[in-house]
């Protein structure tokens, strides 16, 4: 037996990239009806400080016999020592880390992705526009913009969602609407409860209320449902900011997040080191990435 270990101990490969570290829910609460709030730490205490991450990047989170998946990271790296996730329930592992509870566990390898070039973006005015679940990497955006406020401009957060009930994190925003550096807009597609204070509409409606934009000195970052980019896009440009200012993340079916098993491929790029925040620039010369039609001539 004992002999058997020490071969298993001498296969093991050094630096192995797919060697996942085990992690620690620490709060867990839910969102939504299908998404869940967690926040999680390294097992391994030590380790916590030492994650480093960029907005916009992700991690590849796994459960023992249910697989690994992508998910984005919705915490600031401004705020060390613990991550923030928000898992929506769509099948096999996002079903079980759904049930997961506080203090269990789940390996993460990562982070991954190109993430948002912050410090191109430091000087310049920010326009952060998301819809749905596309909250979930730009709340890392936004904090860290917060968290940074001197080395930015002007800041300005859009917020959609079908129904109230669905707006993911709306009581952090609405006590965020209260700063007086921040220009924070809400809108639902359609009111079911008669009690929305915010505006009634697609996420669009909200840049009739946007005031004057200094587009050339603005990068706009947009996340959410696929349908949203072509309209968003259009909305971006009609602004007048520059095509490879204008920043969105993409989701790919992913497996290995590294680079190496070509499932997140498009073209020549790959999703999951190339992206996931790519510039409208970069998808115009990748029709098929976000459907048809996102990239027409009306919009370009
Ligand atoms: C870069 C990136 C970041 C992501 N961030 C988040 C996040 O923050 N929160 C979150 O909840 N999810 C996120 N996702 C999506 C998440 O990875 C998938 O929901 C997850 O892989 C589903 O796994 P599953 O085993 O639960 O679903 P499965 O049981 O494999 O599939 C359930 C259903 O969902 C469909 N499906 C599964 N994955 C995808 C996909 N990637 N694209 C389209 N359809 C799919 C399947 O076809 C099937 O219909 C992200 C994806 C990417 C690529
Ligand atoms: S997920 Fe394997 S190459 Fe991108």
């Amino acid at each position: 037996m004992r002999k058997m270990c020490v071969q298993l101990d001498e296969r093991e490969i050094p630096d192995n990239p797919f060697q996942p570290d085990m992690w620690r829910i620490v709060r867990r609460y839910p969102l939504t009806g299908d998404v869940n709030f967690y926040q999680a730490r390294p097992v391994d205490v030590d380790e916590a400080l030492k994650f480093n991450y960029t907005p916009g990047q992700f991690v590849m989170m796994s459960l023992l016999g249910e697989g690994e998946a992508p998910f984005c990271i919705s915490s600031t790296p401004s705020r060390p020592g613990m991550l923030e996730f928000c898992i929506r329930n769509v099948g096999t592992l996002t079903g079980t880390l759904f049930g997961l509870k506080e203090n269990q566990t789940f390996g993460v390898r990562g982070p991954y992705g190109n993430g948002f070039p912050i410090e191109k973006m430091e000087g310049k005015d920010v326009l952060i526009v998301a819809g749905g679940m596309g909250v979930a990497p730009l709340r890392s955006l936004l904090l860290y913009v917060l968290d940074n406020r001197g080395k930015f401009g002007k800041l300005t957060y859009l917020h959609g969602a079908k129904l109230p009930g669905e707006m993911l994190f709306r009581e952090e925003f609405m006590q965020l609407k209260e700063r007086d550096d921040l220009n924070l807009l809400m809108s639902v597609d359609k009111d079911d409860t008669g009690k929305w204070t915010e505006k009634v509409g697609l996420v669009t409606t909200l840049f009739k209320d946007l005031g004057p934009i200094d587009a050339k000195n603005t990068y706009a970052a947009a996340c959410g449902p696929p349908v949203m980019y072509k309209f968003v896009m259009a909305e971006l440009v009609k602004l007048g900011i520059p095509k490879h200012q204008i920043l969105m993340t993409l989701e790919r079916r992913m497996k290995c997040g590294v680079g190496k098993c070509g499932h997140c491929a498009i073209e020549y790029l790959y999703t999951c080191i190339d992206g996931p925040v790519f510039s409208w620039w970069d998808v115009l010369r990748m029709k098929e990435l976000i459907g048809r039609g996102a990239s027409d001539k009306a919009i370009a």
